[in-house]
């Protein structure tokens, strides 16, 4: 039975994410802050897809415990899925470098911290998979998305870096790019039903780009084009803009 890694496994897309590879006879880790909040996910888990669920205490900004979290798992999870992030926001953040280092030291240090270290394993066994789940607001710096924004580019970044790295030993990187995305983290904003996907279609948009190898992908097709449209838009105008 494979299984799959869950970085970040609170979040109402990790537990979508858990289901489906549940659904699909993967055994699963799910790796969070306090993860005993989550037993009753695991008993849920088992007893509804008969798999293994396990869970592991793993907090993305204490880089310094990233190696003995990896090396405590056992079995190596074949799939690992890097879902948490934060999103603050970007005025408080502007005058608050706590939350600005917040956002950037878990959405890309942390990430890089333990990616690092399961692509290393994966490297040395010529095989594996990682799905990042990144962010369109990554795709050109604006106002809006300040510091989230380039905090995912770089993730961004990152994972297309990897998957070159990585190709000739034969693992896989998937970037993930959901778009507007029904959870906790956008509960306050007024989001546009036609753009915003449910976790379920995220975790859909997952395993299906790690079955097919996928490179990149969005989760509701329409933002590959809204995302290039607004990489168009020349700078001249687009300083003027208030995106
Ligand atoms: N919602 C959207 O529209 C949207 C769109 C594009 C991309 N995304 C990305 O999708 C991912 C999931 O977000 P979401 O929308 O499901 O938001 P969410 O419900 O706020 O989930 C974020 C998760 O990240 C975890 N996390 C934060 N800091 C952590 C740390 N230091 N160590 C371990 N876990 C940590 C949180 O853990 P706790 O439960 O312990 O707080 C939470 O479970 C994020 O990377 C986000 O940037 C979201």
């Amino acid at each position: 039975m494979p299984t799959v890694l869950i970085l970040g496994a609170g979040s109402d897309m990790a537990i979508a994410i858990a289901r489906k590879f549940a659904q699909k006879k993967y055994s699963i880790q799910l790796a969070a802050r306090n993860a005993n909040r989550l037993s009753a996910l695991v008993t849920d888990t088992t007893l509804r897809y008969g798999v293994d669920c396990t869970l592991h205490e793993f907090d993305a900004l204490n880089y310094a415990s990233h190696p003995d979290f990896f090396a405590s798992l056992n079995p190596k999870p074949d799939v690992t899925v890097c879902v948490f992030g934060v999103m603050d926001d970007e005025d408080a953040a502007f005058s608050d470098w706590k939350l600005t280092e917040r956002m950037i030291n878990t959405n890309f240090t942390g990430a890089v911290s333990i990616l690092n270290t399961v692509a290393g394993w994966y490297q040395s066994q010529k095989k594996g998979c990682i799905a990042g789940i990144s962010s369109v607001a990554g795709e050109r710096g604006r106002q809006s998305k300040l510091v989230y924004g380039s905090s995912k580019a770089a993730l961004t970044a990152y994972l297309d870096g990897l998957r070159n790295k990585l190709f000739a030993s034969g693992v896989h990187v998937v970037t993930v790019k959901p778009g507007f995305v029904y959870t906790k983290m956008t509960e306050s904003l007024k989001l546009p039903a036609a753009l915003t996907a449910t976790p379920e279609q995220v975790a859909d948009a997952v395993c299906s780009a790690v079955d097919r190898k996928k490179n990149t992908v969005y989760v509701k097709w329409m933002w590959r084009w809204i995302m290039l449209i607004i990489q168009c838009i020349p700078e001249f105008q687009f300083k003027k803009m208030k995106l």
